[in-house]
């Protein structure tokens, strides 16, 4: 393993005014996002709408720092032929690859859940990197309710996190290590915030029991946020502060960076609270955005499958990759949005 080059790809991905496009929804995840714009999931049609967003220049080349692919995606051909990789490389860009194989029911621990795919891993990541992958991505999945989360599910999933990055920094990936608590509940935010805190203290215990070097990894966690069935929703600033002080209190200095995930916030809560955070200033790490959903959201719609609103699409992609590529330097402001409306 060559430590200087994963932090110099890790360094890159947390690049100031740049951030991570999550686009490796898994087949039935955006089957579910196409349904809602009445789009048929059908192969072509999922490579025509992650090509339209690869060959946005503007926002590949000065916000997207890396893309997290699909499985099926890194295989895939623009439709002139192009391999996908290519495109995004050409762009500016670094590949990356959510290696993960979803989640199972975690025995003994009813409603919980336990991410699989560390089998094959090690032959898996050598054919990525092969294919020009230099990071990855692995979500464990944490629920707040009742009796949940369990002391087993957060200590399992917090060791296969650790597994998969230590089998990553072997294959020279630079490991997302994503500990997602999930915001559906009705949760307020300071029970998020024990949660999350004890989620992020367990998995970078494991981390070093496991022998991960911190400079070549980069942790993907959720904000201190209120459950969107939460009466009450927590202000900007609140969720900022809240979780900035987490993220102190749990996330070691040598982490080059943090990049959030956007977890069904709106997006433009996304974009606000990324940078209140970055206006507080003064942090041990750069602070980012691996959004899917937040990112994607505006642009799906206006695409809705057909070729002629692949320039709406493309600049309503521009626009939010903007947008929070401002908000990873705190410069964002919300008139910004106005103007562009
Ligand atoms: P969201 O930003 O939509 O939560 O997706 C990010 C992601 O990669 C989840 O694993």
């Amino acid at each position: 393993m060559n430590l200087d080059e994963l932090n110099k790809v890790a360094q890159a991905m947390v690049a100031p005014g740049k951030g991570i496009l999550a686009a490796d929804e898994s087949s039935g995840t955006i089957k579910k996002r196409f349904d809602a714009i009445g789009v048929e999931s059908t192969e072509d049609n999922r490579r025509d709408y992650r090509e339209m967003m690869f060959r946005t220049a503007e926002a590949m080349k000065n916000n997207i720092s890396g893309v997290i692919l699909y499985d099926e995606t890194i295989w895939q051909k623009a439709k002139d032929g192009t391999p996908l990789v290519e495109l995004i490389k050409k762009a500016g860009s670094i590949p990356g690859i959510k290696v993960d194989e979803g989640t199972q029911p975690l025995p003994n621990c009813p409603g919980e859940l336990i991410t699989v795919g560390l089998d094959k891993l090690a032959g898996r990541l050598t054919k990525y990197y092969e294919q020009g992958a230099r990071f990855a991505k692995w979500r464990g999945v944490i629920d707040i309710g009742p009796g949940k989360p369990s002391y087993t599910c957060v200590s399992a999933n917090a060791h296969a996190l650790a597994r998969y990055a230590a089998l990553c920094q072997q294959a020279q990936i630079v490991p997302i290590v994503e500990p997602e608590v999930l915001m559906d509940g009705d949760h307020n935010i300071d029970t998020c915030y024990q949660v999350t805190e004890w989620v992020l203290k367990e998995t970078f215990q494991q981390l070093y029991y496991q022998k991960v070097a911190l400079e070549g990894i980069v942790l993907k966690p959720n904000m201190a946020i209120a459950g969107k069935k939460s009466a009450k929703q927590a202000s900007v600033q609140e969720v900022a502060e809240k979780t900035v002080r987490m993220l102190k209190n749990c996330v070691p200095g040598a982490v080059p960076g943090i990049a959030f995930l956007s977890g069904g916030q709106s997006d433009e809560d996304a974009t606000a609270h990324l940078d209140a955070m970055n206006k507080i200033g003064n942090l041990p790490w750069h602070l980012t955005f691996s959004y899917g959903r937040a990112l994607q959201a505006a642009p799906q719609k206006a695409w809705s499958g057909k070729a002629g609103n692949v320039g709406a699409a493309q600049s309503a992609f521009a626009h939010r990759a903007k947008m929070n590529g401002l908000a990873s330097l705190g410069q964002w402001k919300a008139d910004l949005e106005k103007k562009a409306a």
